[in-house]
């Protein structure tokens, strides 16, 4: 069987930077090198203050930098010297051309294949890390057969299933391992190296082996599940506000059932982060490429029940403003997509500040770990008005004191450990009243903020 002794991982992101990080130190006997075009995010591997905020990432790092695990931008080397490569690039949805705004934009991966096919001279065995729509792969064998100089390559499939925020422990004690490949004596014995790596940490009975194509879809798949009982819990937080049931009974109840099982029903302001949007849109594109409308339409609906969620909760604060939030100061609490990571992409704070500002509300924004360069370049992004009056609308705070001082309401976004334990009474002090909490995470004790004076309105809730 194909001994690894050498792995390369093109792609130094929120999955490359923690998997092979977990892999490297899990394997001291396998040298682990992490490449990248991006030399700033290179160097940041290179030093403590990583390019990603993760509970736990940095010791991990620190265990087995220099020894096995190395971060570098010589693709070329990096690629010649390992038997096993992962491709961890990202695989965003299209911003233009065929399929714009639905299909994963695949050029990164295909950048990747063709690299990978110019520079090798020994067998490879390449592995799809990165969520990609199923039947990749097949473009992928045909990108490394056209220019293969006598090369053998066996594909894999296996995705990553960590979620930002707890990257470690998911790591450390997945649930499953999924490993997808050719069911021929070759596809075989990859598959069985790559298990091999893994089982260095993970029992053998949660490492899934199964055809390539349904290790692809399986990923797609998973997220869609995932993000459909974000919205179905959301599309009844709605049914909620108007019939005084409270959605985190609702979600109690219902989670009981052993049928139904209790996580991934805590309703919000929406979900967001770099995966659900993106792969469900790609499931939606695959439907409709493979003339499947009803299918399509299906899945399209758990996209269109998040964006009613971000804007439900954006209107809610101006409804309840007394319909408009012109000139008036807005303390936002949090920006990450969710608590403990710095990654911004898809957060409900995007949307639900847009929309404020659209208003022509002073939108004043405190986060933990997210710089204030990301927050502007995300507002940016919308081209919703110039980046000159982003500027001078949306202020960022290093305090939450400040960015909620004088604030007609605060709107939390990200559910940060820190907003539970906020002096409460000196920010009612602080602030214009009445003074509106907007929980979109029912993260504090609303009772308590009731008490001090507060009108509160939370996800799911309705009227005291
Ligand atoms: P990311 O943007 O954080 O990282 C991708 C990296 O790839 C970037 O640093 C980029 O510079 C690099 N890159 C792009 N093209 C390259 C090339 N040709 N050569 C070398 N480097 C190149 O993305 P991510 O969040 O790590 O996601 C990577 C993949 O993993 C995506 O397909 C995503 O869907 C999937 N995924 C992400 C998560 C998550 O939580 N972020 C979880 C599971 C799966
Ligand atoms: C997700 C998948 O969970 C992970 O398996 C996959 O590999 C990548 O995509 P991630 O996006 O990092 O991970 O975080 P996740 O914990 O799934 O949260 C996604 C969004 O849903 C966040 O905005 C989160 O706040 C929100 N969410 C999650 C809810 O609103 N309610 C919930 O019950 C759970």
């Amino acid at each position: 069987m194909t001994k690894i002794k050498n792995i390369c991982c093109i792609g130094a992101g929120y999955v490359g930077g923690p998997t092979m990080a977990v892999i490297a130190q899990k394997c001291p006997e396998i040298k682990v090198t992490v490449v990248d075009i991006n030399a700033e995010r290179i160097a940041a591997w290179q030093t403590d203050e990583l390019p990603i905020y993760e509970p736990g990432l940095l010791e991990v790092v620190k265990e087995a930098r220099g020894r096995n695990l190395f971060f570098s931008t010589d693709i070329d080397k990096a690629i010649e010297e390992s038997e096993m490569i992962f491709m961890s690039v990202n695989t965003p949805t299209k911003t233009y051309g065929v399929g714009k705004g639905r299909a994963a934009d695949l050029k990164f991966i295909e950048l990747s294949a063709r690299k990978i096919a110019e520079i090798s001279k020994s067998d490879k065995i390449v592995v799809e890390k990165s969520t990609l729509p199923v039947r990749t792969a097949q473009s992928i064998k045909a990108i490394l057969g056209e220019q293969s100089n006598g090369v053998k390559y066996q594909v894999l499939s296996n995705p990553e299933f960590l979620a930002e925020g707890t990257a470690v422990t998911d790591l450390h004690n997945p649930d499953r391992v999924l490993i997808g490949g050719d069911q021929t004596p070759e596809g075989l014995e990859a598959i069985e190296a790559l298990t091999s790596v893994y089982a260095h940490w993970v029992p053998r009975e949660r490492i899934i082996q199964t055809r390539l194509w349904s290790s692809e879809l399986s990923k797609l798949t998973a997220n869609a599940f995932l993000a459909q009982r974000i919205s179905s819990i959301n599309s009844i937080s709605a049914l909620c506000e108007v019939t005084g049931a409270d959605v985190d009974e609702v979600a109690y109840a219902i989670g009981t059932d052993t049928r139904i099982g209790s996580k991934f029903l805590k309703s919000s302001v929406g979900f967001g982060g770099s995966c659900f949007q993106k792969d469900i849109l790609n499931l939606v594109y695959l439907c409709e490429y493979f003339n499947l409308p009803e299918v399509a339409a299906y899945w399209d609906q758990v996209i269109i029940m998040n964006d009613y969620q971000k804007r439900r909760f954006a209107q809610n604060i101006i409804h309840s403003l007394f319909n408009t939030v012109s000139g008036k100061k807005i303390g936002m609490l949090g920006w990450a997509f969710k608590k403990d990571t710095n990654d911004t992409r898809e957060s409900a704070a995007i949307y639900v500040s847009d929309f404020l500002l659209e208003d022509l509300a002073q939108v004043s924004v405190y986060d933990p770990q997210v710089p204030a360069a990301s927050m502007y370049s995300d507002l940016n992004y919308l081209q919703t008005r110039p980046a000159a009056e982003n500027k001078q609308m949306l202020e960022v705070c290093k305090d939450p004191y400040e960015a909620l001082k004088d604030a007609h309401a605060v709107a939390i976004i990200t559910e940060w450990d820190e907003f539970k334990t906020l002096d409460w009474e000196r920010i009612y002090r602080d602030m214009q009243k009445p003074a509106f909490i907007f929980d979109g995470r029912n993260l504090l004790d609303h009772e308590n903020l009731r008490k001090i004076g507060f009108k509160v309105k939370a996800i799911g809730k309705g009227e005291e």
